[in-house]
This record gives structure tokens, C-alpha cells and sequence, in this order.
């Protein structure tokens, strides 16, 4: 009995042994394709989420980058705006002195004469941030009738002697300024004019020694305003 279950016992084994192979066999070709599937949906997924993530971020980069740059347009255009309007109330206030000056003085234009213009332009200065200030009277005239201009010229010789202490104020002033700011002070120079070697202390000397004007602390030689260089 022994020996005949023996016997049969094997094959049965065999059997089972065999079923259980070609099951595992199936289980694992099924796990390895649950696996290789497992493994395209995560790879998927991540680069799903990749993409989603950089589409995002860029759209919303570049809107911020828009939205920046636009609020910083509109600040320099404002400031730019604000920097004119300063300016040209200042060339305002500068012209209502003027014009305030040559009513109460009784004088005519152009036979005016403002006092204390180192003063006066050198706070127009700082106002418009302008690198000098001058005053250019408008005298009307032609080749036929140049009246106008005789009469200025005469009026100008006769009114030139605010000119040095007004130089000369208007230098100590933005010197003063200059070392208030921490800035080394300015050269006494006939800086800006071109093609003129001649230093500011020579044109002054010029002016000083002239008894008139001297075209040459305006302009190079020939071009410029014309002022007059004979004496009354
Ligand atoms: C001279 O000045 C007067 C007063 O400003 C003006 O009426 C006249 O037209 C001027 N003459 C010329 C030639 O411009
Ligand atoms: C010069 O100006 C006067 C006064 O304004 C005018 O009568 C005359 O015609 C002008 N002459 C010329 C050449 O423009
Ligand atoms: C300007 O001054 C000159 C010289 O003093 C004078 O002859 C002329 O009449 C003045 N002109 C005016 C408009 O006052």
C-alpha cells in the first residue's frame, strides 16, 4: 500500500510541481508587464507634471517680467515728465523775476539790467539742474533799419559793470556748493568753450581791461551773439 502510493504519489507530485511552474511562469510575465506598465505611467505622469510645471512657470515668468518692465517704463517716463515740468516752472520763475524787476525799475526791454543775476541764475541752476544760464534779450532789426540794435549796443557798453562781481559771485557760490556736495571745486576755466585756450581768468582780465564786453567769454571768435566791443 505503501509502495503503491509511493508510486502514485510521484506523478501527482510531478503534476503539481509542473501547474505550479507554468502558473508562476504566467504570474510572472504578468508582473513583469504590470511592471513595464507601472513604469510608463510614472514616466508619463513625471513628464507630464514636468511639462505642466515649465509651461506655468514660464507663462507666469513672463507675465511678471511684462508687468515689471511696463510699471518701470511708466516710472522713467513719469520721472522724465516730472524733471521738464521742474525745469520750465523754473525758467518760469526766472522770467517773472525778470519781468517783475523791469516793471517795477521802470526799464524798457531789452534796456534791462537784473541785479544780482550770479544770484538769481545760479538758484535757476540748481532748480533745472542746467549747466549754465545765460540771458539773450531779443533786439528786432534789418539791413535797413538797425536802429534797434545801435540803441542796445549803447545800452549794453553803458551796463556792462554788473558782469564781473556777478562772475565772480556766481563762481564763489558753486564753488561753495560744489564742496558742500563733497565734489572737488570748480576750475576757474573757460570750460565748455570750444576752440578757445584762453583761461577764465584772461577772459575776465579781457573783459576788465575791454571797458566793454568781451565776445569771448560767450562764444569761439567769429560765430555767436553779437555784443558790442566799443566803449560808449
Ligand atoms: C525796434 O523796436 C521797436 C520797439 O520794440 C519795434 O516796435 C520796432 O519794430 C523795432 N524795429 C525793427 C526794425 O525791428
Ligand atoms: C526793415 O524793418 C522795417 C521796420 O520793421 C520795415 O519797414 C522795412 O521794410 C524792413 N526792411 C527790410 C529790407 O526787411
Ligand atoms: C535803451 O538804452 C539806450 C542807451 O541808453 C537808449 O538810447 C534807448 O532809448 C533805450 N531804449 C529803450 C527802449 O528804453
Amino acid at each position: 500500500m505503501s509502495f503503491a502510493s509511493t508510486t502514485f504519489e510521484k506523478p501527482e507530485v510531478a503534476v503539481a510541481e509542473e501547474e505550479r511552474q507554468r502558473l508562476g511562469r504566467t504570474e510572472t510575465r504578468w508582473v513583469r508587464v504590470l511592471r513595464i506598465l507601472t513604469l510608463l505611467i510614472l514616466v508619463l505622469t513625471a513628464g507630464f507634471v514636468v511639462m505642466a510645471v515649465y509651461s506655468f512657470g514660464r507663462k507666469s515668468q513672463q507675465m511678471s517680467f511684462s508687468s515689471e518692465f511696463e510699471a518701470h517704463a511708466i516710472r522713467v517716463i513719469e520721472s522724465f515728465h516730472t524733471g521738464i515740468g521742474r525745469q520750465l516752472s523754473a525758467c518760469d520763475t526766472l522770467s517773472a523775476s525778470i519781468t517783475s524787476y523791469a516793471i517795477e525799475s521802470g526799464s524798457v526791454f531789452p534796456n534791462v539790467t537784473v541785479p544780482h543775476w550770479g544770484v538769481m541764475s545760479n538758484n535757476f541752476q540748481i532748480q533745472a539742474q542746467a549747466t549754465f544760464v545765460q540771458f539773450y534779450p531779443l533786439v528786432t532789426g534789418n539791413e535797413t533799419d538797425d536802429w534797434n540794435r545801435t540803441l542796445w549796443q549803447k545800452y549794453a557798453a553803458l551796463n556792462h559793470n554788473w558782469l564781473m562781481p556777478s562772475f565772480t559771485k556766481e563762481h564763489l557760490m558753486r564753488t561753495a556748493q560744489d564742496l558742500q556736495f563733497g565734489y572737488e571745486a570748480t576750475p576757474l576755466t573757460s570750460e565748455g568753450v570750444e576752440g578757445t585756450e584762453d583761461s577764465y581768468e584772461n577772459d575776465l582780465g579781457h573783459l576788465a581791461h575791454a571797458g566793454s564786453f568781451s565776445p569771448y567769454i560767450w562764444s569761439s571768435r567769429e560765430n555767436g551773439p553779437s555784443l558790442p566791443l566799443s566803449g560808449p
